[in-house]
């Protein structure tokens, strides 16, 4: 089936009113999105397995048999109101692309697998990329059960509503011994392949990036009948860091989000008790995104609050020789760097041969409703996904 029928099948799952989509980790959505990338793989003829990540893995192929295999795919969950792109492009890219090859009787020489990996972007539970961190060992089974949702449901209850077993999470030994090399297809966040002129490039590296939570108290008090100098209101301090946060990452060449906030008791004629707040910061130079949060940080503590880390991602190199065999066998394709996180930066950082295609994205806006990819593009790519599986695994 070709990547736009896949990416229309999967298109009513987690649909929101702003047309974008809620597909978060370990929901009923996540779930008929698993259960979607299962009955795909099975149709394909691929077998279907789960790692202690929760991530899931289709292979043609036997890799405890013949060797660890080439592997494809990407995420299937979103952020709120996100993209129909981000994520499910490499996932459905992937499976179309072992269909290109089993349909020309291609003969892969080792296995070649598709992946699912679990909780990408964070959006329940606050650490970005759980399923690979976990795989891998980068975020611990301890810290990964303690973390809850807004709702204050723990990720433990999820896994054990969603049918898995918390005992099982954690490094995955087995599964990351599967992976040979490891090609992820991603739309593009941004406007690189725009100015290019390219359907298609070449990732060279994620910046580094992190989020820290940030917390500031207050002291709740009436509206109509607290005097302003009687005021301790958090939300004004709030409101200063957002402001010291995009001064702050104009200085230094870097990127400052304030994206996500809770105030408490959140009343229109209350004031705040607390605020807390999250800072995403990213940037092209690891020590002027650690000055950034540094500065925050001071301006915080002067206003009685605190901020800590929830996640950082060191900055991501992508395999070298990997990438210029790429580049090779794609007719010199543009190479280009990323201030996404992805999946494939963190199998990167843990030593595995890695490495990234994006596909144009004629707005450049991703994280929202109206990310969109051109068909001919999304063809692109899977051309170009299906010329690399045939030379990585011949
Ligand atoms: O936040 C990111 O860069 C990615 O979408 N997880
Ligand atoms: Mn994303
Ligand atoms: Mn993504």
């Amino acid at each position: 089936m070709g990547v736009t029928a896949l990416l229309a099948q999967l298109q009513p799952i987690g649909r929101a009113a702003s047309g974008g989509y809620r597909r978060f980790a370990w929901t009923d959505v996540d779930l008929a999105l698993r259960e979607w990338f299962a009955s795909t793989a099975s149709a394909a003829g691929l077998s279907v397995t789960t790692d202690r990540g929760g991530n899931q893995w289709a292979w043609w192929g036997d890799p405890d048999a013949s060797g660890p295999g080439v592997v494809t795919g990407s995420h299937l969950d979103s952020v709120p109101d996100g993209g129909a792109f981000d994520g499910p492009l490499g996932v459905a890219s992937a499976f179309a692309a072992v269909d290109v090859l089993r349909a020309e009787q291609f003969v892969p020489s080792r296995p070649i697998g598709v992946v699912n990996f679990a909780d990408e972007e964070g959006a329940r539970f606050g650490v970005a990329c759980a399923g690979s961190r976990l795989l891998t060992g980068a975020l611990t089974a301890e810290r990964a059960l303690a973390l809850t949702d807004p709702d204050g449901v723990s990720l433990a209850d999820a896994l054990a509503r969603a049918g898995r077993s918390a005992r099982v999470l954690g490094r995955d030994a087995s599964a990351l011994g599967r992976i040979g090399v490891f090609l992820e297809l991603h739309i593009e966040q941004g406007r690189g392949l725009i100015e290019l002129a390219a359907p298609v490039g070449i990732a060279t590296g994620i910046w580094p990036h992190g989020r820290w939570r940030v917390e500031l108290p207050g002291e709740a008090n009436h509206a109509g009948t607290t005097r302003l100098a009687d005021r301790r209101d958090p939300m004004v301090s709030y409101a200063r860091l957002v402001l010291a946060a995009r001064a702050s990452a104009i200085r230094h060449g870097a990127l400052a989000t304030c994206g996500k906030v809770r105030v408490e008791p959140n009343g229109v004629n209350a004031i705040p008790s607390q605020v807390t707040g999250w800072l995403d910061a990213r940037g092209p130079a690891t020590d002027a995104v650690r000055q950034l949060v540094a500065e925050l940080t001071e301006l915080a503590s002067s206003e009685g609050g605190t901020v800590a880390e929830e996640s950082w991602t060191a900055a991501v190199s992508f395999d070298t020789a990997l990438s210029d065999r790429l580049a090779d066998l794609l007719g010199g394709v543009p190479r280009l760097a990323t201030g996404a996180g992805h999946d494939a930066g963190v199998l990167a950082a843990s030593g595995i041969p890695a490495a990234m295609l994006f596909v144009r994205n004629p707005t450049g806006v991703s994280h929202s409703p109206t990310e969109f990819a051109e068909p001919a593009d999304c063809e692109a790519g899977v051309t170009a996904l299906v010329a690399a599986l045939r030379e990585l695994a011949r």
